[in-house]
């Protein structure tokens, strides 16, 4: 931590509470240094020349036409969601098992979310589950690369192909992730990152929305980048009479994090180096351990970000064993393993029993009980999610780990699953 920020912590790059076995250090002195010259130059507002220069990165390193940067991914998404034309009425397709701000935008645009299963090999959305959820008000399918996993891209893309739904990834874990050599966020019809303080590529807070689609990129800009437009984003003139000001909504990222995000950009490849290596070497030696195995990747499929390290967990080989025991025996020895840190977004409140949203019974989630003709969901309608989920466990991340870090995981893991009848 440079002293100039006085030893505290700003923002963690996946924080793990196992600091020892870890000697990444996510703010250095070049972000710093970005920070204080950005500052001088008064570059603290709007698309600034390093915010247009990170943008131009952007569609470099990740394939795409067209890329703007918003004030967080959920604004991406939100973006990404207008751009795709998503409005009252719709519905959008996406997994129970995600951060709900994957899904969280299509309410602010009236649209109704309707949950799918995931695959449980790999986590990803079971694309299969999806079509069978498809109806004539499906507007798009959100694709999560959940954890820096990598979905089925050629399942999706086929699914898109075969009925019109297009598909927006959500790479929020998943910054360098390939699938089959071409970047995620690249493949479907438009994707969005996530800058915020623990993610792989971090501006403290910040986003970013791509595409190869015009149109999409057009009302992407249309709906967050209020006089930034004119004569800059947009290409074409079909919105030129709404200039400059758009929609008047302003999803602008802050200059600083961008700046920032640049510096942290640069050292995505050796992030991702790093964690690979580190992960692909635990995995390698769960094979010989009772109780525990790697997830599931699709043939093709590059892993990157590594925002969640999850392994599955067996209890019937180990004699019924609840997970949990297994957890704390775990952490007896030292590792900072946990269970899943994300609830089932059909399990909340919001989706399970329906809210009226905008009051005076409107909105997508009202229930009939509310004039609405929102059916809700309940514990058991996602039975394959539901249970893989409950036996996850997640393991820390390390960013640039010491030489035996990796080691000393796998050991505390053998070592547990051995006297796991003793438990
Ligand atoms: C899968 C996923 N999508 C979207 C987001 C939203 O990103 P942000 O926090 O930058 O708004 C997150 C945040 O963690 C996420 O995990």
């Amino acid at each position: 931590m440079p002293a100039a920020l006085g030893g505290a912590p700003v923002f963690v790059q996946t924080a793990n509470n196992q600091e020892k076995l870890d000697q990444w250090q996510q703010i250095t002195e070049a972000e710093a240094e970005m920070a204080y010259q950005m500052t001088l130059r008064n570059e603290l507002s709007g698309g600034t020349p390093t915010v247009r220069q990170f943008e131009a990165l952007w569609r470099e390193r990740f394939g795409c036409k067209f890329a703007i940067t918003v004030i967080n991914g959920t604004s991406a998404l939100h973006s990404a969601m207008f751009g795709l034309g998503i409005g009252p009425g719709d519905e959008v397709i996406v997994p129970s098992y995600t951060w709900i701000c994957s899904i969280s935008p299509a309410l602010m645009l009236m649209a109704r979310p309707v949950f799918c299963e995931i695959d449980p090999e790999t986590l990803m959305i079971d694309p299969e589950d999806a079509r069978r959820r498809i109806t004539d008000r499906t507007k798009a399918i959100v694709a999560v690369h959940l954890w820096g996993n990598v979905c089925n891209m050629d399942a999706l893309i086929e699914l898109s192909r075969e009925t019109g739904v297009p598909i927006l990834e959500d790479c929020a874990h998943a910054h360098g992730a390939t699938y089959k050599d071409q970047p995620c966020g690249s493949i479907g019809q438009v994707g969005t990152w996530s800058l915020q303080g623990s993610k792989p590529v971090s501006g403290g807070e910040g986003g970013v929305v791509a595409t190869n689609d015009v149109a999409i990129f057009e009302r992407a800009c249309l709906i967050g980048q209020v006089n930034r437009v004119a004569g800059l984003d947009l290409i074409t003139d079909k919105y030129k009479h709404l200039q400059p000001l758009g929609l008047g909504i302003k999803f602008r990222a802050h200059p600083l994090g961008i700046g920032i995000a640049t510096i942290q950009l640069e050292k995505l490849d050796q992030l991702n180096k790093n964690r690979r290596t580190y992960i692909q070497s635990v995995e390698d030696s769960l094979v010989n351990i009772p109780g525990v195995r790697p997830i599931g990747k699709y043939d093709g499929a590059q892993p990157a970000g590594f925002y969640g390290f999850s392994i599955h967990y067996e209890a019937q080989d180990l004699g019924g064993l609840p997970k949990e025991k297994f957890i704390d025996a775990l952490q007896k020895e030292g590792l900072a393993a946990k269970s899943n840190p994300y609830p089932l977004l059909h399990q909340l409140s919001l989706f399970a029993d329906g809210f009226d949203l905008f009051t005076e019974d409107r909105g997508p989630l009202c229930t009939p009980e509310m004039g609405g003709d929102y059916q809700g969901y309940r514990t058991g309608d996602f039975p394959v999610t539901e249970s893989v989920v409950t036996q996850l466990i997640f393991l820390p991340v390390f960013s640039q780990p010491t030489k035996d870090a990796a080691a000393q995981v796998v050991a505390a893991i053998r070592k547990v699953s051995a006297y796991a009848d003793r438990l």
